[in-house]
């Protein structure tokens, strides 16, 4: 089983996203026992709450059903469960590093990583603008998490 976490700042905009997102992929290949995923914040302003409205608009626009997702804040029992911990930007990543026990720093990585566009770098934080970039922030976890499935599938099947 490889285990994949999603990690943003408050897990009610983009790593929620990431999570329905990747999960859609997964189950559309059948590969529902072979991956497990999930998503979290680093902070923990809206723990228990559903994925922002302005979000699950611009997902469900694109065939990703949000509304079962509840936020939970990254804990260290995280580091040791999860094979990949993919930080939507900068901040969740250093966040993400500072935390993490000197033996699992090697799970920690930029989601867009995975992105075919390398000069992809942040899902960048749509909590505090418009419209716009929500659907922004969806395509470019479409991309990033293509290139994720891609990678992972392979390795799970090396
Ligand atoms: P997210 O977006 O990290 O993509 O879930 C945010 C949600 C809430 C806040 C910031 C970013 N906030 O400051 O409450």
């Amino acid at each position: 089983m490889t285990k994949i976490l999603f990690v943003c700042l408050g897990n009610i905009c983009r790593s929620p996203a990431a999570h329905g997102v990747f999960q859609k992929l997964i189950n559309e290949a059948g590969l529902q026992d072979k991956f497990q995923v999930d998503s979290c914040g680093t902070g923990s302003w809206h723990i228990g709450h559903q994925p922002d409205e302005r979000m699950q608009k611009a997902a469900l626009k694109k065939g990703y059903d949000l509304s079962r997702l509840t936020a939970r804040k990254l804990a260290l029992k995280d580091f040791k469960q999860f094979d990949y911990i993919l930080a939507m930007d900068t901040r969740n990543l250093a966040d993400i590093i500072k935390l993490a026990p000197d033996h699992y720093q090697g799970r920690i990585q930029l989601f867009l990583d995975y992105a075919d566009d390398k000069n992809l770098l942040e899902v960048p934080d749509p909590y505090y603008g418009g419209e716009q970039g929500f659907e922004r922030v969806i395509n470019l976890i479409e991309s990033g998490c293509e290139g994720l499935f891609e990678k992972v599938v392979n390795v799970a099947h090396a």
